[in-house]
């Protein structure tokens, strides 16, 4: 039965309550307009229940436990640590739930109307929602925003069973970690985990189909995790396919590349994520859907259907949660006609937060040169950093990119690229450099506080200059 109930009519829908979908609403909401959100899950979406939040906590415990395994150095004496991942597991559901009350909150003081259920578009900017009583509602929004993100994708013969094979939604609900995995995928998410883990204990394989790790990375960074996890030992084989597994006990041999194998416990799937589009467009409205499965947007996020839009994991830019705020707000202030600048996908910031950390705006060296820059370059390693020295974390570089005028100079700052110690925290002066279109030059008067871990963007800048103080 479809009810459409009285006053069901918004100025602004938003089906999905993750990053992107909360965003716009919260933003929308503070701009006056009438919001109701549709979630079928929990508000908050994959970044705060099977993404970023809950993998930054078990790498923060994986931190934890390198501190105390290492606090000998310190002379803080203590035994080596064992883990009990179960603790670990309540301590992260605990911080995920706090936020979940406190987002949840905050909607509803900008009296944002919450409808629990499966949204789906039709035509006329209406919006049933299928609830769990198989009772459908029907709203309508003045505006429509789809938020409806995406999901892991797997790889044919690996189908995940939450047992051998996991993607990121099972590992995050781990209660006991698996003695040796193997991770297929080196991107980002591979990345954390299998930085996670190996620090947790396990033994770990990396397999990866493209040449190297992080792909998108500078490749200066990139050779810094890449050490620093062969140091670890952490295998990683790049450049192979993977091309099945046998389950065996109560594991499975994966193979991989020419004819090789590995015996697991468990394989993590971090193949990248794919657009969660199935449900939410009934016939005839219009929104078109691109080959690969997103939904098709101009650069203010305007699907091809008037009065709707779509923001996050479900349109084909960065599946970072901080993009689908910024397009969310480009959401809003385009309905309400304000000046609106559309996000600069090239430019946005990136955090990984495998250990070391890995931070960066804007290009490349190799993607400078690719786009015909003549560039100027300079890296700075944290080993020369007294504050790294001090907290006893000297692995890792800054690397920035600068275009080269004609008289030789340093001229715009193209990309600023961090691996390292708390370098997710580091990168906000790289960026505001990068999307400012800062010199060197402008950007070296700054003075950088002493001592402290950002003092080496400030050198890498100032030797960016022609003269350092203690490099270049
Ligand atoms: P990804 O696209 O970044 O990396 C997937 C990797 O898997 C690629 O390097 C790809 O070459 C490899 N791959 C694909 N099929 C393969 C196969 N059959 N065998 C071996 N390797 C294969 O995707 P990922 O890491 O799953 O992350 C999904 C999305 O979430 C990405 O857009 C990522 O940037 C984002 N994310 C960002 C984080 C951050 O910024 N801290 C953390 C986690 C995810």
């Amino acid at each position: 039965m479809v009810t459409t109930a009285e006053g069901m009519e918004f100025d602004l829908v938003v089906i999905g309550g993750g990053p992107g979908g909360y965003a716009t609403a919260l933003y929308g909401a503070a701009a006056g307009l009438s919001v109701a959100v549709v979630e079928k899950d929990k508000m908050g979406g994959t970044c705060l229940h099977r993404g970023c939040i809950p993998a930054k906590e078990f790498l923060e415990t994986a931190s934890v436990y390198r501190t105390v395994a290492g606090s000998n150095e310190f002379g803080i004496l203590a035994d080596q640590p064992t883990v009990d991942f179960s603790v670990s597991q309540a301590r992260k559901q605990k911080i995920v739930d706090q936020l979940h009350k406190g987002l949840v909150g905050l909607m509803k003081g900008r009296k944002i109307t919450s409808f629990a259920g499966t949204g789906t578009l039709h035509p006329g900017h209406r919006v049933t929602i299928a609830g769990a009583d198989d009772e459908t509602t029907e709203i309508s929004g003045t505006q429509v925003v789809l938020a409806s993100g995406s999901v892991p994708r797997t790889i044919p013969g690996f189908d995940a069973d939450g047992r051998i094979v996991l993607t990121s939604d099972e590992v995050l609900d781990l209660e006991t970690l698996p003695a040796s995995v193997a991770v297929i995928g080196g991107g980002a998410i591979g990345c954390e985990f299998a930085s996670m883990l190996s620090d947790l204990g396990s033994e770990v394989t990396v397999l990866e189909a493209l040449p190297g790790l992080l792909t998108g990375c500078d490749a200066d960074v990139v050779s810094v995790v890449a050490r620093s996890f062969r140091k670890r030992g952490i295998a990683v084989h790049t450049g192979v396919q993977v091309t099945g597994h046998e389950p065996s006990g109560s594991g499975t041999t994966v193979s991989f590349g020419e004819g090789q194998t590995v015996t697991v416990d468990a394989v993590i799937l971090s193949v990248g994520r794919r657009p969660l589009t199935e449900g939410l467009l009934a016939e005839g409205t219009g929104v078109e859907i691109d080959p690969r499965g997103f939904v098709t947007v101009d650069p203010y996020q305007r699907t091809t259907a008037e009065g709707v839009w779509a923001v996050g994991d479900v349109v084909n830019t960065p599946q970072l949660a901080h993009v689908g705020f910024a397009e969310g707000i480009v959401v809003v202030k385009s309905i309400l006609g304000e000046p609106v600048v559309p996000v600069d996908y090239g430019k946005v910031p990136w955090a990984i937060y495998c250990q070391p950390e890995v931070a960066f705006a804007g290009m490349t060296e190799a993607a400078a040169l690719e786009a015909g820059f003549e560039v100027l370059v300079q890296k700075d390693p944290f080993g020369g950093n007294s504050r790294a020295r001090i907290i006893g974390e000297t692995e890792g570089l800054v690397k920035v990119v600068a275009e080269k005028l004609p008289d030789g100079k340093a001229g715009r700052i193209l990309g600023v690229h961090l691996a390292g110690p708390w370098v997710t925290e580091q990168l906000g002066a790289g960026y505001l450099a990068v999307n400012w279109e800062a010199t060197p030059d402008e950007v070296a008067q700054f003075v950088q506080p002493h001592p402290t871990l950002s003092e080496t963007f400030g050198e890498t800048v100032l030797a960016l200059t022609g003269r350092g103080l203690h490099i270049g």
